[in-house]
């Protein structure tokens, strides 16, 4: 006989369970990225060698995670330059402290909640953010307020998924090659092309919309959209979109 679930009841239990096991969630999270900052250290240099401009003298990466982007920005710019890596969570913060004294790079923490307020951040010339615009209740805002952090002539970077996963090699050996690409166009018909923003049902704000053009409401200029190959150990996407406004 088969079971049947009750997700209704369940819901309660998760949502307590949640919360009773905050910290432990939060210390398992934090040692995840942690590691993931150091497997990936590669994959965050050449990033950032691709974003940072000589005249860079503040970066911030926001929701910070392990601190690889950090530690990448601050050998990238030097140690005359201030890198700020900020979070919502201590523990997270934490390990991402350990990672930056590990790395012997300097390194500036803050506290600061996407949702809430990011007064305790400096005006910077780069602020990176990667895998956390999408936990923000608000992305629309969120991204206006990370804008509004720029410097004149600074840029907005955001990595965030959107990218289908790919389980097929791109030549099967029968037929025309690039078989998944043409199930995901006749899927994706009558779609933008560049759907990429989480969907959050029941949130303001993006619901599935492109990032692209959430961006340039945000700051009213251009922008450009490159795609990057992101590692697995941490997030479990394959692609990434990589967007920039300067
Ligand atoms: C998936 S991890 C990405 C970490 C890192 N940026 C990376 O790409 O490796 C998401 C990060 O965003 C942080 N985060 C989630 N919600 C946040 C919020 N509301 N305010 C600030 N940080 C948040 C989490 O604590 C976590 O460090």
């Amino acid at each position: 006989m088969g079971y049947t679930l009750d997700w209704d009841e369940a819901a309660g239990r998760l949502a307590s369970a949640a919360v009773d096991d905050a910290e432990w969630y939060a210390a398992v999270a934090a040692g995840r990225l942690a590691s993931a900052a150091v497997d990936d250290a590669e994959w965050y240099a050449a990033v950032a060698a691709e974003l940072v401009r000589d005249t860079d003298r503040v970066a911030i990466d926001v929701g910070c995670g392990g601190a690889g982007m950090t530690v990448a920005l601050a050998r990238r710019m030097g140690p005359d330059a201030t890198v700020v890596a900020a979070d919502h969570n201590r523990a997270v913060l934490d390990a991402a402290r350990a990672v930056t004294e590990a790395a012997g790079v300097r390194a500036e923490f803050a506290v600061v909640d996407l949702d809430g307020d990011l007064s305790a951040l400096p005006e910077a010339d780069l602020v990176w953010s990667s895998a956390a615009v999408h936990h923000a209740g608000d992305q629309q805002r969120t991204i206006e307020r990370l804008v509004a952090l720029l410097r004149p002539g600074g840029t907005l970077a955001l990595a965030e998924g959107g990218f289908r996963p790919r389980h097929l090699p791109w030549d099967l050996g029968v037929g025309e090659p690039g078989l998944e690409i043409r199930l995901d166009a006749a899927q994706d018909r009558g779609r933008p092309a560049d759907v990429g923003a989480v969907a959050r049902p029941g949130r303001p704000g993006l619901a599935g919309a492109p990032w692209r053009p959430v961006l340039a409401r945000s700051s009213q200029c251009a922008t450009r959209q490159a795609e990057k190959e992101v590692p697995l150990t941490l997030i479990s996407l394959p692609g990434c979109k990589f967007v920039c406004t300067p």
